[in-house]
């Protein structure tokens, strides 16, 4: 399986993914409150698997310029329908991974990355690119389900529901050991925070500083 897969796994599911409801609205909008007190006015934003575009276009409007990214171009092609009937001149939405950017040196002020980095097939890779992209003191802020802090259960149905198609590609580590891992590609864990309104919160929301 490969990256080429990835994107068709997700270009196929977009249409579905664009109607389905977000499962904990409170803790969305608990995580979208704390990230726009991160940003400043005059931030260059990159924000990384965006989906259909819903954080962008909540958070684009506050900041100087707005790149919103996702491998699938089918999730990009939803995101430009939303933005064409909600303009924001600071938005741009483009089909592009962390890796195709990475030569994109000390670009931006900070790096969003929701839903997204157990889904990357090189975790280390994607932080170093993450790192690469960042200027100096810029912040790197995730929300990451931790699949190996879920029920085994989850980790056992997985490998059965890649295997016909209706699972993607998902890497499986703890919230402590995603942690070390932002922490050993050079970054400073400025906070973890729990944003479920509900439920064991398996999916950390972590601010860490570019050093
Ligand atoms: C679960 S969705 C999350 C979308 C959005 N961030 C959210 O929180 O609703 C994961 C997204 O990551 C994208 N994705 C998966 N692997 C990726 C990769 N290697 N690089 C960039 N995007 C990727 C998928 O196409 C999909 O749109």
């Amino acid at each position: 399986m490969s990256t080429a897969n990835d994107a068709r796994f997700w270009d196929r599911s977009s249409r579905n993914y664009a109607k389905s409801p977000i499962s904990d609205q409170a803790g969305y909008e608990r995580t979208l409150e704390r990230t726009r007190a991160l940003l400043k006015p005059d931030d260059r934003i990159l924000e990384l698997g965006c989906g259909t575009g819903t954080t962008a276009l909540r958070l684009a409007g506050g900041v100087t310029s707005y790149l919103a990214t996702d491998l699938s171009t089918e999730m990009i092609a939803i995101a430009n329908e939303k933005h064409a009937a909600n303009p924001i001149p600071t938005l741009a939405f483009r089909a592009e991974t962390a890796e195709a950017l990475a030569s994109e040196a000390a670009k931006f002020d900070a790096v969003l990355g929701f839903n997204y980095l157990h889904l990357v097939r090189d975790l280390a890779g994607t932080l170093h690119s993450i790192h690469a992209v960042l200027a100096p003191g810029g912040l790197f802020i995730s929300k990451t389900p931790c699949l190996g802090d879920m029920s085994p259960l989850i980790r056992l149905a997985l490998p059965v529901m890649r295997a016909i198609g209706k699972a993607p590609y998902a890497g499986v580590f703890r919230a402590q050991e995603l942690s070390d891992l932002i922490a050993a590609t050079g970054f400073e864990i400025v906070s973890t925070e729990s944003h479920a309104s509900r439920g064991k919160d398996s999916r950390p929301f972590v601010v860490a500083r570019r050093n």
